[in-house]
């Protein structure tokens, strides 16, 4: 006979078969981009997984059949496709989460409670996930903001608890995607001074392989935390599935990507939690960075004008605004100037064309002058002997020339041979019972300690208060961390997270008193860019390395990741190339000129100042246009890419040769992309050397259709190593 208990259990169980089989019990979030699903599911037990991330389906009902198409080899199945992988109990494989409950217990199982839906425009939509331990009161939300239009996402999690202590979070990732192929390829990206985007590709190999960074500070320059991937082969320009990710942290981070005995792909990117497990009290909110992610099915150029539309939608500061030229006086002088010789330079700044001047490294510190980089860091006094009437003499001086102002600053260090060293040795991030260890003879402020934070904006309002037409600044961060150690945090294994935050605080303060004064992310070149940093800067420095023919090849592989826009490109005396070269590689994002204008011959000055006039009429395609890359150099003995305005009327086409071994050139047409088939376009050579002329005809016009399937040849040579081409479609 049946009791009525288990008459109830048996319905219930019923039920839930019934339910599993027809779907019921699932619940299927799928988020949809214009061409993308990322599709979530929580199965009957309530495991949410990610059973789909791929095209879009023409029927959003069918994401709940997607798993059938899957052949499920064993019970662990399920397992390996975590929405967020927890560890301690069911999971084996990397988690996404690691905890030690106030009780001692280091297991964590995280189950689907709930989820919802906020439009935040009609074109982004921010889904948050809520996740639950079945027995602890433990719980992690996840969440996904979808950019619908450029099919890009970022993924973020908060964790929180109720215990009866703190909990320990030993790992605590952002994002954890999933991904199913017969084999998988990744590009990743390493570097050094002068060496940085240095790209890799390889198929991923199964077990894990960890992309990472420990340096604390100028996090990416061994190791950006910018990555591709792609199922089934690697993605040309225009063919193939590519996934973009890139870290939104500006510190140290770790990326998995683990290929399991089933070929599933797991990728789990956040914080690195190297020295870093994290003491979360009870009702406190633990928060990760933002992940940001995009997939494409049609190769790595969509994938690129798809993230750099976003950045300059949604991330990078001022991403729709303008950008200034400028002068910069790093290699002119370096740290040997006074005020004569910048008022000289003041003037060579309107000479030349460009809209400011940007005084670098060496205009501050009296006790400890700042006559190299050996001493002087910290002590944000302006030198007196250098510059007696101080920097508002020279912001004067600028405007009497009619030119802007910029300066360096690079706040977050100290040179142990400072005044500031001197009277904070506590603000210092160093072990006080050990040796110190310098990097470039400099030591990292704690900003984990909120008056430090307070000097550093300070370092920055000071600035401002004083000379309110200060048009710029070039924020440096040129050391890691060594010694890690806080003399004001009681948990040292915070410290790597809270610097950052710190930094975040102090950067939210003044771009809330400064909203739109441009400032350049530089770190000892290309050390640190990611998109948390972009949000506070209108542009990047990408190395040291003005060499144009490493540029061409640095550039190149930045261009994937962050628009043209927020790459600052100067004309240095680095590399053996004519000036003409040099300009037009610098041309091809932020321009900029670090150059002892007085040694221009008159007709290399003349060049410039058309070369500037010839920016400011292209440079709104540059900065706003999408980017079509035409020839790889790394493929061939050229580089080719254009730039292509969305309504497709103009176009600037910037050709190079980096092969200049004999007979090289471009034998054959360069094909475009990006125009408007039926529209008619001229093909106007600029950027010629005074008293040259182009061997192309500047009268023909051609129809996009005929660009993009015959081309154009832009007659390199090694006689003609650059070439830049500016398009105009013809109105009828
Ligand atoms: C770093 C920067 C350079 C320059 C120097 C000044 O190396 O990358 O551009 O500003 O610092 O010391």
């Amino acid at each position: 006979m049946i009791t009525t208990c288990t008459r109830k259990t048996l319905a219930a169980w019923l039920m839930a078969a019934l339910g599993s089989t027809l779907g019921y019990a699932q619940t299927t979030i799928p988020l949809e981009t214009r061409s993308t699903a990322l599709v979530l599911q929580a199965d009957d037990k309530k495991n949410l997984r990610i059973v789909y991330y791929g095209e879009k389906l023409a029927d959003a009902g069918s994401y709940a059949q997607v798993p059938q198409a899957y052949r499920q080899t064993d019970d662990y199945s399920g397992v390996l496709a975590s929405a967020y992988t927890p560890a301690g109990s069911r999971n084996l494989a990397e988690p996404a989460i690691t905890v030690v409950h106030a009780d001692g217990n280091t297991s964590l199982d995280l189950r689907y409670i709930t989820h919802t839906r906020q439009e935040v425009t009609p074109q982004v939509a921010l889904y948050t996930v809520t996740l639950q331990d079945p027995v602890y009161p433990f719980t992690v939300k996840l969440f996904y903001k979808v950019y619908s239009q450029e099919d890009v996402i970022e993924q973020w999690s908060e964790i929180s608890h109720q215990e009866k202590g703190p909990v320990v979070l030993n790992k605590f990732a952002s994002a954890n995607l999933h991904l199913k192929a017969p084999e998988f390829w990744l590009t990743q990206y390493h570097g050094d001074w002068a060496k940085e985007m240095q790209p890799e590709t390889s198929r991923i190999t199964h077990g894990i392989k960890t992309l990472d960074s420990k340096l604390g500070t100028r996090a990416n320059l061994f190791q950006p935390s910018v990555f591709m991937v792609s199922p089934g082969k690697p993605a040309t320009e225009d063919e193939g599935t590519v996934l973009y990710g890139a870290m939104e942290w500006s510190g140290n981070f770790r990326i998995d990507l683990e290929l399991d005995y089933q070929d599933n792909l797991r990728i789990v990117a956040g914080m690195n939690n190297f020295a870093s497990a994290y003491t979360l009290k009870p009702k406190e909110t633990f928060a990760t960075p933002a992940f940001v992610f995009l997939l494409s099915h049609h190769g790595k150029g969509e994938a690129s004008r798809k993230l750099h539309t976003w950045a300059r939608n949604y991330k990078l500061l001022d991403g729709h605004g303008t950008r200034l030229t400028l002068l910069n006086n790093w290699e002119a002088t370096y740290f040997d100037f006074n005020e004569q010789k910048l008022f000289g330079l003041l003037k060579d700044t309107k000479r030349l064309g460009v809209d400011l001047f940007l005084l670098d490294d060496g205009w501050f510190a009296n006790k400890y002058p700042r006559n190299g980089d050996t001493a002087g860091l910290g002590d944000w006094e302006v030198n007196r002997t250098k510059l007696p009437n101080g920097v508002s003499s020279l912001v004067k001086e600028a405007a009497n020339n009619d030119v802007k102002f910029g300066i360096w600053i690079e706040p977050e260090m100290v040179n142990p041979k400072s005044e500031l060293y001197e009277k904070h040795p506590d603000w210092v991030i160093r072990q006080p019972a050990r040796e110190e260890h310098y990097f470039r003879n400099q030591l990292v402020l704690d900003l984990s300690n909120p008056a430090v934070q307070q000097f550093v904006f300070q370092v920055v309002d000071k600035l401002f208060t004083e000379n309110p037409s200060l048009a710029y600044i070039k924020w440096d961060c040129n050391a890691v961390v060594y010694n890690a150690y806080s003399a004001h945090l009681r948990n040292q294994s915070h410290l790597y997270i809270e610097y950052v935050r710190g930094l975040y605080n102090v950067l939210a303060k003044i771009r809330q008193k400064y909203p739109k004064v441009p400032m350049m992310l530089c770190s000892g070149g290309g050390g640190r860019v990611d998109y948390a940093a972009l949000q506070y800067f209108t542009e990047f420095w990408p190395s040291d390395n003005t060499d144009p023919l490493e540029r061409i090849f640095m550039q190149w592989e930045y261009s994937y990741f962050y628009p043209a826009l927020a790459t600052s490109n100067h004309v240095t005396a680095w590399g053996k190339q004519p000036l003409k070269f040099k300009v037009d590689v610098a041309m091809m994002g932020k321009l900029g000129f670090d150059i002892v204008v007085d040694e221009l011959e008159a007709q290399e000055l003349a060049f410039c100042q058309q070369a500037l006039r010839h920016y400011n009429d292209v440079k709104q395609v540059i900065w706003q246009g999408d980017q079509y890359r035409l020839a790889d150099p790394r493929q061939g003995s050229f580089a080719s890419l254009v730039y292509v305005d969305p309504a497709r009327a103009t176009g600037v086409m910037f050709n190079y040769l980096v092969n200049n071994r004999y007979g090289e050139g471009t034998p054959y047409p360069v094909k475009l992309k990006g125009l408007d088939p039926a529209a008619r376009y001229t093909v106007r050579e600029i950027n010629l050397l005074p008293g040259t002329s182009s061997p192309l005809r500047s009268d023909a016009v051609y129809s996009g259709d005929f660009l993009m399937k015959v081309g154009i040849n832009p007659q390199l040579s090694t006689s003609r190593t650059s070439v830049v081409l500016q398009l105009s479609k013809v109105t009828p």
